[in-house]
């Protein structure tokens, strides 16, 4: 038998909780005896139109669970009344989940700067405003546990997803800072990137995959992330889905330090591009802070060459434009 990871007493905003993933975290702690606000703007999967009803049912699909649940209509985009709600309904905010999401997707050629700009301000400046808002508390209590979304394509990039990727990929970098400036107050701040059968994904889908990912499978490591006896994994990025958990790094490779009293030249860097990008000879690394990522250029600093090396690799010729 494991842990009882209960949240008696504690206060969980979910954001985009009326619907999807949002409405899995919802249930999952408020079963595990948290009072939940149920976020949600009511909007399509393309941010167009706004609506009480997601909300709503959900706090009250909640409510004949037993549990104490309260509605807050807002965009994520104005964070400070999502959290005011919390503060109001329950007269604290413990946990944060930011998980309201929108798509726009088309080509980087064919999209528009509106679609761009609703894309970014819901995704990463409504993780922004939400967590601007609940920051204060965290600190004045000590206490705080966030989740953010990313998505693989955060990571990795997807053809037609050039405002969405980027947005996603932000929330990753504004997590590892605030994990950092967190860690001091107990305030952990970790990122998921979930696949999940919903609404956003069904039109892409065949049915049995949305059954195969069902959001169930996403909220109990959320739940895990954010329960008080976690008290140091935080900054970490976390690819989940279809019961399938795992951590994501960075690797760095060894590289390759050029004489400091010589001139580099591009030809020096292209002869040389093998080991530059080698992450097989034993020496890649995965640094996890810019301290550690600068190590490795300062550890150049001293390396002088004795006499002169000879150029390497064949001249490449630039023409004027
Ligand atoms: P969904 O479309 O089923 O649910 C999203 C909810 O967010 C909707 O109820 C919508 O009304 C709400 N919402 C949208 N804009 C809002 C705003 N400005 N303020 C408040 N609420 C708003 O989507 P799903 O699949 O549950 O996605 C949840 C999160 O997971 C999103 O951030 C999404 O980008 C991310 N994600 C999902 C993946 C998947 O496979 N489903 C893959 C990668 C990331």
């Amino acid at each position: 038998e494991g842990p009882n990871l209960r949240f008696d007493g504690k206060v969980a905003v979910v954001t985009g909780a009326g619907a999807g993933l949002g409405r899995a975290y919802a249930h999952l702690f408020a079963k595990y005896g948290a009072s939940v606000v149920v976020n949600d703007l009511g909007t399509s999967h393309s941010g167009t139109g706004t609506g009480h009803n997601a909300a709503d049912v959900v706090v009250n699909e909640l409510r004949a669970l037993g549990a104490k649940a309260v509605a807050n209509y807002d965009s994520v985009e104005d964070g400070d009344k999502v959290i005011e709600t919390a503060i109001k309904a329950f007269g604290r905010v413990d946990i944060v989940i930011n998980n309201a999401g929108i798509l726009r997707d088309k080509s980087f050629v064919r999209a528009t700067d509106a679609d761009w700009d609703l894309v970014q301000r819901v995704h990463l400046r409504g993780t922004y405003k939400i967590l601007k808002a609940a920051w204060p508390h965290f600190l004045k209590q000590k206490y705080g546990r966030v989740v953010n979304t990313t998505s693989a394509v955060g990571l990795y990039g997807n053809f037609g997803q050039a405002n969405y990727s980027s947005a996603k990929a932000g929330i990753i970098a504004l997590s590892n800072t605030l994990a950092l400036e967190g860690r001091k107050s107990n305030i952990i701040v970790n990122t998921i990137a979930p696949n999940a059968g919903t609404r956003m994904t069904a039109t892409v889908m065949p049915p049995e995959m949305v059954e195969a990912l069902k959001p169930d499978y996403i909220a109990p490591p959320v739940a895990y992330l954010c329960h008080e006896s976690n008290t140091s994994h935080t900054g970490g990025v976390y690819e989940v889905g279809s019961g399938w958990v795992a951590k994501v790094r960075q690797q760095r490779s060894g590289g390759y330090g050029f004489p400091v009293n010589g001139k580099l030249t591009p030809e020096q860097v292209a002869s040389k591009w093998s080991e530059i990008t080698n992450f097989d000879d034993g020496r890649a690394t995965y640094p996890t802070t810019t301290g550690e990522s600068f190590m490795a250029v300062q550890g150049n600093f001293e390396n002088v060459a004795k006499e002169s090396e000879p150029l390497s690799g064949k001249q490449l010729s630039f023409s004027p434009v």
